[in-house]
């Protein structure tokens, strides 16, 4: 605007008038400079300058306006920091881009009405973009940090000329918006520091991408770089940490006018802020004089935006991390390694978009949903309306509720490849109140398509088996005749004994010559354990090849077939922390099963003994109970029979030459199980020590109560203790409240085994300890489910405060421990209760 223009359309104010001869004539040295140092507010003749090391103090005497240098003391900055945090901690710069060379600066209210920031020359180093020219103008640091300029009686927040909320630094503060306004198209966006010294804006930003159904996405430069998923309502569907908490509550708002995420301390006397730097965003609360770190993103490696490509699905603690969502396969299957991985996965089977018949949605959940860009809301339709638009839409991939609230609402469709989905750990109350499903799109033949597959195979591979064994029958027949003693047919999948089942060929039988031959005819010497289901022999076959055989006591009342279905069941169970199954055996009463050997014996026989358990250091220790938690979780979810182990102890986990763990006996409790109902049963089977409070008492049994367990042989394996006969002789508690107790103390390494001192990790400790603690919660909805528990082994964050153990394994009185404790010899139990 011309200056003549300028003195034309002013004329009229006098005030203005006089204002400006003040400021040509003067150049500034009339206006008198801010005295006192509590001031919040300038008018315009007035100013704040850095050579007077004048100041604005918010009211509430929180935050400050003024100069600093974060670096080289001759870049002056114009900033607010907090005024009674010592150690200086900058929220907002005005002038980031541009440095003030020296003491010179002065802001001030010029004659326009504007908000400018002047150095030495006068030349403008920074000013405030205000909407429009303020008759009465007044500049006041709010009690919030938020920096505004205003007609001096206008206090309404929506009729601010200009706001330092609305072009934030690296801060984010309470009340302060990021996202967008979409009236005037600004974005208030966090943008890191270049570097502690140098406030300039740095690659990674912070802020809203606005899409039917926003987000909040991290940027590198105008990459993305990790995205929180979707608001659901409650949380981030990727990040179920950021969300409110007792200390601050967030929102989130979406209308024609906004989209914006703000959030509120509910307790004001906290101080909280989240801040962007070059590598991370975190969130800080001010307790005990020290900023305290509360969170940070991105996590984990899996929150690399789209680090596993289209329908890649990213799965922490697995190997590899990127694993095909259900239905589809690696698009390159023999390169699926860390340089490939972008490539994704591709379907299993074709999807044909014209027969509607042949389209099904299959539904998943515990996934961070798909990248939003390219997807549609509809918040006022439901679920299946939004199926319904969904397959008619053959682009359309997936469809989901967009708020999760009240049983779920509105209408969000994903079209085209679905990218960056990972696998969200939700723990406790979190499981249900957090659950947000996604339908993906699936031929709906997929299932009987799989079969028919299947079915081919098999009958190929029986063909095959057929004709080879034709083939080979013959000469072995008459090499067997030759051969009189020869060795038993312990190995070769034929089943001589039974009335020729097709699903025989699937496990292989050993008959009971062989096995008898093996274990030295079941000798004393071979034993190698006991327990409630019956002896553990070891065998050596005649090819020398060695193995466990578990000869089931003669009290189970199971029928043959049954017998051999679980066998069978069994067998199927194939993961790298079982024990294998080798083969069965039945004749007569006799009924067995064949194990591969453990070299090294179980669990308890090294964490329990003294000269053992040197061996096992913390890492080993570690990568076991990584090895334990992954076999559970594969009994748990993985496998197609969900499995509740039902006692998970140190003497069923045995060890490979490698000292991986291996869990044993799971298939017992399903054999035994024949007079159970589905979640509830009058035999309880466990052992003491180990049972989780409702399986003990009320004979309620879940996984959650294989968690328990789990929770016990943690604080076993971190304190060389056993649970069951240990109580401390100065407070008589048992382990798991002598840990409790030295937990709240603050003092948990006091519970780790003295084998583990110099190994330690202290970190990965406190975490396993941490873990226990959730999975001994006296509620079985409280405590996580494995796939959580293998998550948090892994991840790094999102470990939420354990309350306090079950009560049922807590205080004891000593003496009434003496008589229990006498009886170390640790043997499975079966109970019956009278019911
Ligand atoms: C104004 O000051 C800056 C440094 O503060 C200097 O680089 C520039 O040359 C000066 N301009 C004039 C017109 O004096
Ligand atoms: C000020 O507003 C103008 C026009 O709206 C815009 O182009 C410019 O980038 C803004 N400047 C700042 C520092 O935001
Ligand atoms: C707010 O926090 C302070 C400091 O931690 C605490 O003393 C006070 O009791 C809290 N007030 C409420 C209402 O929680
Ligand atoms: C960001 O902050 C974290 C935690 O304070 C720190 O470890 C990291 O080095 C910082 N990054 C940069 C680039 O300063
Ligand atoms: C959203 O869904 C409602 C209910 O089905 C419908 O009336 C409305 O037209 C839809 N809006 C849009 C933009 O499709
Ligand atoms: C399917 O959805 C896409 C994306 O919204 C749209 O461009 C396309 O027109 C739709 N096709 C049909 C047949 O409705």
């Amino acid at each position: 605007m011309g200056l003549t223009n300028m003195l034309d359309k002013s004329s009229k104010n006098r005030k203005q008038w006089t204002s400006l001869l003040v400021f040509l004539s003067s150049n500034l040295l009339l206006f008198s400079f801010v005295s006192s140092d509590t001031a919040d507010s300038i008018t315009q003749s007035q100013s704040l300058s850095d050579s007077k090391g004048t100041t604005l103090v918010s009211k509430d005497g929180g935050f400050v306006l003024g100069f600093f240098s974060p670096g080289n003391p001759n870049n002056r900055y114009l900033g607010i920091w907090y005024h009674n945090i010592p150690i200086r901690t900058v929220v907002w710069v005005a002038n980031r881009r541009n440095p003030i060379d020296g003491s010179s600066g002065m802001l001030m209210v010029n004659n326009y009405g504007k908000l400018v920031l002047l150095n030495q020359n006068s030349t403008v180093a920074w000013s405030a973009n205000s909407t429009k020219e303020a008759r009465n103008p007044i500049v006041q640091l709010l009690d919030s940090g938020n920096l505004v300029l205003r007609e001096e009686n206008e206090e309404n927040p929506e009729n601010y000329l200009w706001q330092s909320f609305d072009y934030p630094s690296d801060t984010w503060l309470p009340g302060m918006k990021v996202g967008w306004d979409l009236r005037t198209g600004l974005e208030r966006r966090l943008t890191a520091w270049k570097s502690p010294e140098d406030p300039s804006p740095g690659e990674l930003s912070w802020g809203i991408e606005l899409h039917d159904y926003p987000e909040i996405v991290m940027k590198k430069g105008s990459d993305k770089f990790f995205r929180t998923g979707p608001w659901n309502g409650r949380v981030f569907s990727g990040v179920p940490e950021l969300r409110a908490t007792p200390v601050y509550d967030y929102s989130f708002v979406s209308n024609k006018d906004e989209v914006y995420f703000t959030f509120h301390m509910i307790n004001t006397s906290l101080i909280s802020r989240a801040v962007m730097n070059q590598t991370q965003y975190e969130r800080y609360i001010w307790v005990d004089r020290k900023w305290k770190q509360y969170l940070y993103l991105p996590k984990d490696n899996c929150d690399n935006y789209n680090l596993c490509g289209p329908y890649g699905n990213c799965i922490i603690g697995e190997s590899p991390v990127c694993q095909c969502v259900k239905g589809f396969k690696p698009k390159s299957p023999d390169t699926w390694n860390p340089d490939k991985w972008s490539k994704g996965c591709i379907r299993s089977t074709q999807l044909s978009c014209q027969d509607k018949d042949k389209i099904g949605f299959d539904k998943f959940f515990g996934y961070k949903l798909p990248d939003t860009t390219y997807s549609w809301v509809n918040l006022s339709m439901n679920l299946e309306e939004c199926r319904v638009k969904c397959m008619n839409n053959c682009t359309c991939m997936a469809y989901s509720n967009t708020d999760i609230r009240d049983g779920g609402s509105g209408c969000a469709m994903w079209f085209g490849d679905l990218i960056d989905i990972r696998q969200i750990a939700l723990t406790g109350q979190d499981t249900n109140s957090l659950r947000q499903d996604v339908y993906i799109r699936m031929p709906a033949s997929e299932k009987e398509v799989k079969d028919k597959q299947k079915m081919k195979v098999i009958i190929v591979v029986v063909v095959a088996i057929a004709v080879v064994l034709g083939v080979l029958l013959i000469p072995y027949c008459i090499c067997k005749r030759r051969n009189s003693r020869e060795k038993m047919e312990n190995n070769v999948m034929i089943d001589q004994n039974t009335e020729g089942q097709s699903e025989d060929l699937e496990v292989p039988f050993f008959n009971l010559t062989t096995i008898a031959i093996a274990t030295d005819n079941f000798s004393n010497n071979n034993k190698l354990g006991e327990g409630g289901f019956g002896i553990v022999y070891k065998g050596t076959l005649t090819d020398g090849q060695e193995i466990a055989v578990k000869r089931l006591s003669r009290s189970s009342t199971q029928g043959l077939n049954e017998f051999k279905n679980e066998v069978m069941l069994i067998a199927k169970l194939q993961h790298r922390n079982l024990v294998r199954l080798l083969g069965y055996c039945i004749e007569g009463v006799e009924k067995m099963l064949i194990y591969e050997y453990m070299p090294n014996g179980s669990l308890d026989s090294f964490i329990f003994d003294q000269t053992r358990a040197k061996v096992l250091g913390w890492s080993m220790r570690f990568n076991i109970i990584c090895g334990i938690a992954k076999g559970l979780l594969y009994l748990h979810e993985d496998s197609r029979l969900r499995i509740i182990h039902r006692d998970l102890k140190a003497g069923n986990v045995l060890l490979d030459s490698k000292m991986n763990p291996k869990i044993s006996d799971f298939g017992m409790a399903r054999i035994f199980g024949g007079d159970q109902t589905e979640g509830n049963t009058n035999r309880v089977v466990g052992t003491y020590g180990y049972m989780a409070p409702e399986y003990a008492i009320d004979g309620l049994f879940s996984v959650k109560s294989d968690v328990f367990s789990f929770g016990i042989l943690l604080l076993e394996i971190l304190s060389g203790k056993r649970n069951r006969g240990f109580f401390h002789p100065s407070d008589g508690l048992n382990l798991v409240g002598h840990a409790w107790k030295l937990w709240k103390e603050g003092k948990p390494l006091e519970l780790i085994d003295t084998c583990l001192n110099d190994s330690c990790i202290l970190l990965e400790i406190v975490r396993c300890l941490r873990i226990s603690f959730l999975c001994l919660q006296q509620h079985p909805e409280d405590r996580p489910n494995v796939s959580s528990v293998v998550m948090m082994l892994h991840g790094e964050s999102s470990l939420l405060e354990p309350g306090e153990p079950a009560s049922f394994v807590g205080k004891r009185s000593p003496s009434s421990s003496k008589n229990q404790s006498s009886s170390t010899n640790e043997i499975t139990i079966t109970l019956i209760e009278g019911r």
